[in-house]
């Protein structure tokens, strides 16, 4: 911190003599200003092109920079509950396509569970760790249908805008993530217009997407998936031990026969274009439970376990007999906290 601020304070420094040329119009007749003057110019560039300096102002692409793999593996353990299943796919795609220097392909998960079971957060969770400005990097894309293409009729307008920003973004740092909310709502016809850039090509156009990640996230599935893991529970054995081909031919199962998940037409399946299909599963008391700590640990405040169950049974459990699953998972935790406190 101290160096930067000394290196900052020396670059303000050589900037004098510059405004003083650009203010005193009589001074650029004499040779020797004019000497120092352009001499101070070509420090400055210098300096300004110095990546350090540079990108301490502005977020700079950094394509090569390492995945902290501990810092992963700890988020995704710590941060994120009742998804054993998620925890581990995303854990190994994103720790191996970050360390494949040289990719077919961008990689492409998509996400599948009801609301409020963790989608949006994990996909937090993986900015976070690519990214310094995690979330909040420019390199990180987030398009939610409704908002973002909510007019059947523009669908023409939506595919030539997003072509433009996936192209576009990508020219500027090969390292995008772009993000999907809400798949399921999305018309198949932008699906497809995204297609070409998760395909297996060197580059289009002279660009390569090779480098960036995709992100779809869907409730498509989220029914069958907690039929099963209900049907696990009732047959007496531990959530824990479900695997990951118990619950891929449900998924795309649930996938291809939902007419509407905006996946039905699509080619992304066809073409096997889609890398990890990442089911989600319902949470159960004890993982909203958890939920509700981590949120009082985040805000700071000392943890009462008599308003963590509090809490805990204001959600809703389905289904109707069992109440063995919350039925927005941990996603208004943090209002209901609000209302306690
Ligand atoms: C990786 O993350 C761990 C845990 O957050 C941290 O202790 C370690 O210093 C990090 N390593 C590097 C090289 O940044
Ligand atoms: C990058 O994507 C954003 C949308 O996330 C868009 O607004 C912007 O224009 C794109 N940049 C370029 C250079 O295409």
């Amino acid at each position: 911190m101290a160096r930067k601020r000394q290196r900052m304070r020396g670059v303000m420094g050589l900037q004098w003599p510059l405004v003083l040329l650009l203010f005193c119009p009589h001074v650029h007749t004499e040779p020797i200003t004019l000497g120092i003057a352009v001499g101070t110019a070509a420090v400055l560039t210098g300096y300004l092109s110095y990546p350090r300096f540079y990108c301490y102002w502005s977020e700079c692409c950094e394509p090569e920079l390492p995945l902290n793999q501990t810092a992963l593996l700890a988020d995704l353990r710590q941060k994120f509950f009742g998804q054993h299943l998620a925890q581990e796919v995303i854990y190994r795609a994103v720790l191996g396509f970050m360390n494949n220097k040289n990719p077919k392909k961008p990689l492409a998960l998509s996400l599948h569970g009801w609301t409020g079971t963790g989608k949006n957060f994990v996909s937090k969770i993986i900015s976070d760790n690519i990214y310094k400005q995690g979330f909040n990097s420019k390199f990180v894309h987030l398009f939610v249908a409704t908002h973002h293409f909510p007019h059947d009729s523009k669908v023409q307008q939506y595919k030539d805008q997003l072509h433009m920003w996936i192209r576009g973004n990508v020219t500027l740092c090969p390292r995008n993530l772009f993000i999907f909310d809400e798949m399921d709502k999305m018309q198949p016809g932008l699906i497809d217009a995204i297609k070409p850039f998760l395909d297996y090509y060197d580059n289009i156009d002279g660009v390569s997407y090779r480098n960036s990640i995709f992100v779809f996230l869907s409730n498509a599935g989220g029914d069958l998936i907690t039929r099963k893991v209900l049907e696990f529970w009732k047959a007496g054995k531990q959530r824990e031990d479900l695997q990951l081909k118990d619950m891929e031919s449900v998924i795309s199962l649930g996938v291809f026969n939902n007419q509407n998940s905006g996946f039905w037409h699509s080619s992304l399946i066809d073409k096997n274009l889609i890398d990890f299909f990442v089911p989600f599963l319902p949470l159960e008391y004890r993982h909203v439970k958890q939920c509700v700590i981590a949120e009082m640990q985040h805000r700071r405040i000392p943890i009462d376990m008599e308003l963590v169950e509090k809490v805990t049974r204001e959600m809703t459990y389905y289904p109707k007999e069992e109440k063995l699953f919350s039925d927005k998972g941990c996603k208004t935790v943090s209002a209901k906290l609000d209302f306690y406190l």
